[in-house]
């Protein structure tokens, strides 16, 4: 018998304990939940991605009356950047989600806690840093605190691939 053990190192910061370029993408991906169509799940979230040649593509989720044919904000922004700038890595990707229903009594708010991408989008995240040789660094918005993740593997320890 082998046993093997996987262990996830995240390290959890206020804001203020961001770098200026990680606090940057943080902003924009706020700044994305905007543009989300999230007209069933009142679910907003938003993404940014920065790549190696400096540029910062956004994704919003975009949600369909057939539900499974919407798409996560973290992969809209991931495929839209591929397509877009496909020689460019992504090195940071910020994610942030906010309810657009407000509770009775409250306003549309940011999650306290960090959002936490699906296991597609994680799946996806593996392939990105396969199909570029580069970690990408992972920022997860919550008001009261940010999720900082070195890279894909952390969130998905053996990710199929063929
Ligand atoms: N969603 C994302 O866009 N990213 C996540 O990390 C979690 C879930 C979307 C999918 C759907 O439009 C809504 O949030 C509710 O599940």
């Amino acid at each position: 018998m082998r046993e093997v053990e996987f262990a996830a190192k995240i390290a959890y910061c206020s804001i203020e304990e961001l770098s200026a370029a990680q606090k940057q993408l943080v902003e924009k991906a706020k700044n994305a939940c905007d543009r989300a169509y999230a007209p069933y799940s009142g679910f907003a979230v938003g993404a940014a991605v920065e790549l190696d040649n400096g540029e910062v593509v956004l994704g919003a989720n975009q949600e369909n009356v057939a539900y499974p044919s919407g798409l996560c904000a973290e992969r809209v922004a991931l495929f839209a950047a591929a397509a877009r700038y496909p020689q460019a890595a992504p090195l940071r990707l910020a994610v942030a989600a906010k309810k657009t229903v407000a509770s009775p009594g409250g306003q549309p708010a940011f999650t306290p806690r960090p959002v936490t991408p699906c296991g597609a989008c994680r799946q996806v995240f593996s392939e990105v840093e396969r199909r570029y040789g580069r970690s990408m660094e992972i920022l997860l918005y919550g008001t009261q605190e940010t999720a900082v993740i070195a890279n894909g593997e952390q969130l998905l320890p053996l990710s199929f691939s063929m």
